[in-house]
C-alpha cells in the first residue's frame, strides 16, 4: 500500500470521491474526524460503504477502519458496527504498545466469529506515536499479533500531549521529539517485519512541500504514506512506485548474484555488492510488483 486516504465516515460525498482517488486504500474514519454527536451515524454509514464496495468489482482500494482509540469506551460499538461488513482491517489509533495491539486482536477474534468470518482476516495498523509512553515503547509490537499490516505514526496527538507549540521549525523540518517520533516508528515496523507507513501533511494546498516531506520519507525508509486529501494521493503513488531505473538496478544485482551462484559478494560494473545489497534490490523488487498490480 502506497496512498492510504482518510475519508471522513459520516460524509458520503468524500466516501464516493475516496473509491475514485486511486488510493491503494482509504482508512474510513471514525475517530477525530468525525464529531461525539454524529458517530452513530457514522458508523452505520462505514459499514454500508463498506459492504457495497466488498459486494462490487474486486479492484478496489483496501477499505480500513479508523476506530475510536481503547480508552475512548466507543472501541466495541465501532467494532461492532464494522467488522461484519468484512473490512481489510481496523487502524488503531493512541495505541500504547504491543499489548493493546494483542487486546484489539483478542476484540476482533470475537467479532469474526459472530460475524461467521474466516479467524485473522481483519488486520490491524496501530497508530504508535500519539502519546509519550507510546513512543517509548514502540519496540513492542513485534510478534503481538498475525493481523499487524503496518505501523503508522502521528504528530499532531503527540504535540498536544507533550504541550509542543509546533512540530516543525521555520525551515519546515520537524523538531526533534517528532524526529524522534518518525524514526521510531521505522525502526519498530521494521523490527516487527512490517511496513512503516509515514503520517499524513496537513497543509495540503502546500505541493511542493508535500513532495519534499513525502519524498525523504522514502528515502528513509517509509513504503506508503497516508493522505487527508484526494489531490495528494497521485503524488504519494508516484513517490512510493519505484522508477523504472531503480528497479533495472535492483533486478541486476539479483541476476549477478544468481549468476555468479549465490556468493556472499559480488562485483558489477567496478562496485562492490554484498549481501545487504542483494536485501534492499529484493525488497525493491518486492515492492516494485505490488505497484504494478494495482
Ligand atoms: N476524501 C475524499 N474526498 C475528499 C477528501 C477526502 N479526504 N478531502 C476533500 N475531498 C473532496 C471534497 O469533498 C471536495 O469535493 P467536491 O469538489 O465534490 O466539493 C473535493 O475533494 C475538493 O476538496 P477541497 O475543497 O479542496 O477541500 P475541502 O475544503 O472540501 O476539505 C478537508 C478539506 C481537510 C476538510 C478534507 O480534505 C478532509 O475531510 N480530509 C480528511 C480529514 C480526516 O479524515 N482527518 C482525520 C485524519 S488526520
Ligand atoms: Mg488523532
Amino acid at each position: 500500500m502506497r496512498s492510504l486516504l482518510f475519508v471522513p465516515a459520516d460524509s458520503e460525498k468524500k466516501l464516493a470521491k475516496g473509491l475514485a482517488s486511486g488510493a491503494d486504500a482509504l482508512i474510513v474514519d471514525l475517530e477525530d474526524s468525525v464529531s461525539l454527536a454524529s458517530k452513530e451515524a457514522a458508523r452505520r454509514m462505514a459499514a454500508e460503504f463498506i459492504a457495497s464496495v466488498k459486494g462490487g468489482p474486486k479492484d478496489g482500494p483496501a477499505l480500513y477502519v479508523r476506530v475510536n482509540d481503547l480508552a475512548s469506551g466507543m472501541t466495541d460499538d465501532d467494532l461492532a458496527a464494522v467488522v461484519r461488513a468484512g473490512p481489510d482491517g481496523i487502524m488503531l489509533p493512541k495505541s500504547g504498545s504491543g499489548a493493546d495491539v494483542a487486546r484489539l486482536d483478542v476484540r476482533l477474534r470475537v467479532h469474526e466469529a459472530e460475524a461467521g468470518l474466516e479467524d485473522g482476516v481483519t488486520r490491524i495498523i496501530p497508530i504508535v506515536t500519539e502519546t509519550p509512553a507510546a513512543v517509548l515503547t514502540a519496540a513492542s509490537y513485534a510478534g503481538t499479533s498475525a493481523r499487524l499490516a503496518g505501523l503508522t505514526w502521528g504528530a499532531e496527538d503527540l504535540s498536544a500531549e507533550i504541550g509542543a507549540g509546533a512540530t516543525r521549525d521555520e525551515d519546515g523540518r520537524y523538531t526533534d521529539v517528532f524526529r524522534f517520533a518518525r524514526l521510531s516508528t521505522i525502526l519498530a515496523a521494521c523490527a516487527a517485519e512490517v511496513v512503516p507507513i509515514d503520517t499524513v501533511f496537513p497543509n495540503f494546498r502546500d505541493e511542493a512541500a508535500f513532495l519534499r516531506d513525502t519524498r525523504e520519507g522514502e528515502r528513509d525508509g517509509f513504503t506508503g504514506r497516508m493522505a487527508i486529501h484526494p489531490a495528494q494521493v497521485p503524488l504519494i503513488n508516484d513517490v512510493f512506485t519505484p522508477t523504472a531505473e531503480a528497479t533495472a538496478e535492483a533486478r541486476a544485482v539479483v541476476d549477478a548474484f544468481a549468476a555468479a551462484g549465490n556468493p556472499g559478494v559480488v562485483a558489477i560494473d567496478g562496485k562492490m555488492y554484498d549481501r545487504p545489497h542483494l536485501k534492499r534490490a529484493e525488497r525493491l523488487l518486492a515492492r516494485a510488483k505490488a505497484a504494478r498490480s494495482t
